[in-house]
Parts: C-alpha cells; structure tokens; sequence
C-alpha cells in the first residue's frame, strides 16, 4: 500500500514537472517573439498606426500599408536593426525635398541618429507610387508622431522626380536633393 502511494506521488510529481517546463517553454517561446525587435507583423503595425489615433488623412492607409512595415506605427522605427525613426526626424520633418527624394529613389546608410549608427538600406518606391501618394504619406509623417513639417504638395513630388529622373540607386546622405 504504502510502496503504491509513493509510485502515485512520483507519477504526480513527475506530471506537475512535466507542465510546468511545458508552461515554460510555451511563454520562452512568446516572449522571443514579442522581444525580438527584428520581428516586425506588418498587420500589428498598421493596427498600432490606427490605435495611434493621428489626424491621419489619405497618408495615413499608405503609411499603414507600406512604411510601417519598417518604420513601425509609432514611427519609432528599429534603430538596433538599422531602421531610422521618423519621430522626431530632422530629415522627414525638414525641407520636403529630401524627404520625396529618399521616398522615390531609396535611402542608404551608414547615418547615426540620436547617437545610434544605422546601416541600412530603404529601397525606391518611385515606380509604385504617384506623386499624389507619396505628398499624402508624407504629409502624414510630417504631422504624426509628434513631428511638426509643411503639408507636401503632389507638385513638390513631381519636381523633384522630374529633376531626379536619371537617379537609379538610392542615396546617401550627403547626395540628398
Ligand atoms: C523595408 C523597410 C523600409 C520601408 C518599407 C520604408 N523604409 Fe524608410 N528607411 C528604411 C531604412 C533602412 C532607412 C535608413 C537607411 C540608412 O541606413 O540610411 C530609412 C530611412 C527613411 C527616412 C530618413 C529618416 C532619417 O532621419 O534619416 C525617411 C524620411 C523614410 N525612411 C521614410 C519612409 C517612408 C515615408 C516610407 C513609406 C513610403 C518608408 N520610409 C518605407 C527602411 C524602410
């Protein structure tokens, strides 16, 4: 009796060990997941864009659908994986010409950003977007996430594609229109 109450001690012991490491491996898992700042869910993204509850206007579903990917829906960015914020950026926020010129020809590092060195590559998005789409999201940038930069007109856009047309790789910093 006494030799069978220990085997159903053991067989219970042995199942609360078996749960909780199970418990443990389940959340280990998550928890990677979620913290792992490389991973980045498009779909969150653009739920957190909506959440962020911006003035928004028609930019606000083209950063939703295209930027956030990268840039996240706070604008935040992933500077430890060489992804610049938009919060707060002089470049998006300055003269709008820089700005449309790295939406249509793409952008490339190395820049550092609030003491961050970043080396990234953001590809071009000229043959995507209108001049309409890219003054929209830009705009939206330029008045989200706490930014304070001008309105861009799709005639600004155009502009500088025109002027720029013979551009095919992006730019670096110091070539910025
Ligand atoms: C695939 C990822 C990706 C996507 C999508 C993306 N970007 Fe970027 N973006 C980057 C990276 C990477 C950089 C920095 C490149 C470097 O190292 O210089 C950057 C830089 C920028 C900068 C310069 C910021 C600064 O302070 O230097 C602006 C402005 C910008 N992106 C706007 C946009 C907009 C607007 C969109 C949507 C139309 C967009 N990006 C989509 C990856 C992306």
């Amino acid at each position: 009796m006494q030799m069978l109450m220990t085997r159903s001690f053991v067989v219970v012991l042995a199942l609360v060990g078996i749960t909780t490491l199970s418990g443990c491996n389940v959340r280990g898992l998550f928890t990677s997941y979620g913290d792992d700042p490389a991973w980045v869910d498009p779909n969150a993204a653009a739920a957190e864009t909506a959440a962020a509850g911006e003035t928004g206007g028609p930019g606000k579903a083209i950063y939703g659908r295209i930027c956030a990917a990268c840039h996240l829906g706070s604008g935040k960015g992933v500077p430890g994986n060489n992804i610049p914020p938009l919060a707060g950026s002089a470049i998006a926020q300055g003269d709008a010409r820089k700005p449309i010129g790295i939406v249509l020809h793409g952008f490339r590092g190395p820049i550092e950003r609030n003491g961050v060195q970043i080396n990234g590559q953001m590809a071009a998005w000229k043959d995507q977007l209108s001049d309409q789409e890219i003054a929209d999201v830009l705009t939206f940038v330029r008045s989200s996430f706490g930014n304070a930069g001008a309105a861009v007109t799709p005639d600004e856009v155009k502009a500088v594609r025109e002027e720029t047309a013979s551009r095919t790789v992006p730019y670096t910093e110091a070539e910025l229109p």
